[in-house]
């Protein structure tokens, strides 16, 4: 029987906290972060318990390096750092060892359970970026537009996001990337709707997508539409907007999760150098993304008992 995976496709929720960790080096760090690895399972129960319909529930993701630290061989056969791209606009590439993708209705399980996670990895870990996400009105992100409809939905959100035998002994795994997109929300606001709609691909108020013939070649929806031999290679998303009005920060948190990273890298790669390169994504222009990490997500049950380092073969 495959391994089952942790919950990736689950159904979104109204919020979320982001939690990117980098780990410190050393043998400490090991034993603490496979200790928590093997109690996520009774921490969600302990504190998803005293809420069980606000149906709190947690990913934990790799970086590359940190799975080199934790567990060295053998890896995921497509773990790599985020790669940075320089095109019309830049994607950075930012630290990140682990990641945290919390998730539940309502922010008090997810603010327990984040604050649980450092109390077990604080000694050996530093939190680099903390998103707390919220849904907006209608599922709508800060640009006003519904996000999350063409989302793929049950197998379908399984196919496209869970490893099969293509690298069996991680089957059960996912891979998930992660972007922080501030957003310039005083220029986008001047953008006349109808322009904004040809951006997106979608239409604002009602949320159907525009016609073939209406959308021009760099709306959102056609750079990220890929497909393989006549197939659409899908991805589950699960943005959230976040933001601090004291600051005018606003943003959307952008979280993919896929099989392997090679469809969300084309996707990055149509909207940020452009397909064919200068037909850019104009989202771009009003949204600046300031971070970019990848990981790996093992199954729940390699979770569930972490394997003890075993150095590489030497050659
Ligand atoms: C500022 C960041 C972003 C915003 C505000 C945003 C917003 C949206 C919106 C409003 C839609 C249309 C509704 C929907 O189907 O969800 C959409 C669709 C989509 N987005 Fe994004 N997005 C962002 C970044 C990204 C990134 C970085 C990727 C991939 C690397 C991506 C991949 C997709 C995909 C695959 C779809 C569905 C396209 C389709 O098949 O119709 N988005 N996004």
């Amino acid at each position: 029987m495959p391994a089952p995976p942790q919950p990736v496709a689950t159904t979104l929720t109204h919020s979320a906290i982001f939690l990117v960790v980098t780990l410190k080096p050393g043998p400490q760090c090991r034993d603490t972060v496979t200790g928590l690895c093997s109690d996520m399972s009774s921490l969600l129960r302990a504190i998803g318990f005293r809420h069980p319909l606000r149906r709190l529930s947690c990913v934990m993701g790799f970086g590359s390096e940190a799975w080199d630290q934790l567990f060295g061989h053998p890896r995921p056969a497509h773990l790599h750092p985020f790669r940075e791209i320089k095109g019309v606009h830049h994607a950075p590439s930012t630290p990140g060892d682990l990641l945290f993708h919390i998730r539940a209705t309502h922010m008090d399980l997810c603010f327990e359970l984040a604050a649980q996670i450092m109390s077990r990895i604080g000694d050996v870990a530093t939190v680099v970026d903390e998103v707390h996400g919220f849904k907006y009105f209608d599922e709508r992100d800060l640009l006003g537009f519904v996000d999350g409809t063409e989302n793929p939905a049950e197998q379908a959100a399984v196919d496209a996001t869970i490893v099969g035998h293509e690298d069996a002994a991680f089957a059960g795994g996912s891979y998930v990337v992660v972007q922080k997109y501030l957003h310039d929300l005083t220029a986008w606001n001047a953008v006349p709707v109808e322009q904004q709609e040809k951006i997106i691909g979608r239409h604002k108020l009602s949320d159907v997508e525009l016609r073939e013939e209406e959308k021009p070649p760099y709306a959102h929806n056609v750079l990220t539409n890929i497909e393989e031999n006549g197939e659409q290679l899908q991805i589950v998303r699960d943005n959230m907007p976040f933001g601090e009005i004291g600051k005018g920060e606003f943003g959307t948190y952008f979280i993919g999760y896929a099989c392997s990273p090679a469809r969300i890298e084309t996707m990055l790669d149509n909207m940020f150098i452009g397909n064919p390169p200068g037909n850019y994504d104009r989202i771009l222009d009003f949204s600046k993304a300031v971070t970019g990490s990848l990981y790996f997500v093992p199954s729940a049950t390699f979770l569930d008992n972490p394997p003890s380092y075993t150095a590489g073969a030497t050659s």
